[in-house]
């Protein structure tokens, strides 16, 4: 890597952090072009966490190398530093006072005036949809509103790189929406985000690229559209009227749609997973599928068609779905 272009926030070459025994990041290569959003997408223990923390000089590689804007983050720690921000660390949100308070005192930090820091604390604050509960203590906030006043506390000086490490992990699907806009305003003024998530969604609906980590080790990567093709359209879940005829369901269904087709534990269910192969969206396969079965004479109580899941896309990539044996405590990020 003696070469940094300047069109990378991120590179990476071989990057190791070992805990005792744990390989937690194995050797990872990633290059992230700057100005887009990219996507880490792991399961619990893959890495992400540590990932960022090397990244954002919290924690010193065991081995390999990584640059931030062509800063080394070992060597060059300060720079890396001075253009980086990362939710729920440099962003130390006081559960004791509102949301106003913390972001003036925060903006005060950063050597704004006191006007300067309350103009724009009150900007981030509507632009957040925190505006009622401005003047509220943080700790009587809700998670996604909690979750959003740590976003808006990192990018108080908006920096040319922002870690989100699961900004959306437990929030219902209304928080879920608000960080994603909140996401897209971010990269919209010229900043690189990493985002680190375990679902693939979310990967979809933010990131320009994707790198898929399982056990500190980048397994895929590429655009969203790279990814997916290699996932498949999506599965399709069938609930039969008669368990008796699941068998020949299943046969119609291998043959109509080139799927890989699995009997539930539920007698009457069964699910496909469909390819990307033939071109046809998930719905268009999906609706073939059930002229079929009608034709047939089986009908069909309940139907539904899901986005491909983070386990579908392990079991794509890896043949296997993702395990969870690992079951050592993943640290926290919040310290
Ligand atoms: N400080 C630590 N000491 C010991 N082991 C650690 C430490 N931090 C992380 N690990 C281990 O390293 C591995 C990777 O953890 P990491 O937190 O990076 O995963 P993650 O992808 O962020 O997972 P999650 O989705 O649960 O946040 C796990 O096996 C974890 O238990
Ligand atoms: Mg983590």
């Amino acid at each position: 890597m003696s070469q940094h272009t300047s069109a990378l926030a991120i590179e990476t070459a071989g990057l190791v952090k070992t805990f005792g025994e744990t390989r937690a990041v194995d050797g990872v290569d990633l290059a992230v072009p700057a100005g887009t959003v990219y996507g880490v997408l792991g399961p619990n223990g893959a890495g992400k966490t540590t990932t960022v923390k090397m990244l954002a000089t919290l924690l010193r590689p065991d081995g390999g190398e990584a640059h931030v804007f062509g800063h080394d983050v070992v060597r060059e720690a300060d720079e890396v530093r001075g253009r980086v921000s990362l939710t729920g660390q440099y962003a130390s949100v006081d559960e004791d006072l509102t949301g106003t308070e913390n972001l003036v005192l925060l903006g005060r930090l950063l050597g704004h005036h006191k006007k300067a820091a309350r103009e724009r604390a009150g900007r981030l604050l509507e632009a957040f949809g925190l505006s009622e509960a401005a003047a509220r203590q943080v700790k009587h906030y809700s998670g996604g509103m909690r979750r959003r006043i740590d976003i808006a506390a990192s990018i108080l000086n908006t920096p040319d790189l922002l870690f989100l490490d699961e900004p959306t992990t437990g929030l219902d699907p209304r928080s879920r929406n608000q960080v994603w806009d909140i996401v897209r305003a971010v990269v919209a003024q010229g900043t690189t985000v990493l985002l680190t998530t375990q679902y693939l969604d979310e990967a979809d609906q933010l990131a320009s690229r994707i790198a898929v980590i399982d056990h500190g080790k980048v397994i895929a990567e590429g655009t969203k559209g790279e990814l997916k093709a290699s996932v498949g359209a999506g599965t399709v879940h069938l609930r039969l009227r008669d368990s008796g005829r699941r068998p020949e369901a299943a046969e119609i269904l291998r043959r109509s749609l080139d799927a890989r087709v699995q009997l539930e534990p539920d007698p009457v269910a069964l699910s496909a997973r469909l390819g990307s192969a033939t071109g046809d969206t998930a719905a268009e396969q999906a609706s073939r599928a059930l002229a079929e079965l009608a034709r047939t004479g089986i009908t069909v109580d309940n139907f539904s068609l899901g986005q491909p899941s983070l386990d579908e896309v392990f079991l794509a990539l890896t043949g296997h779905p993702t395990d969870d044996t690992d079951d050592t405590d993943a640290e926290e990020m919040a310290a």
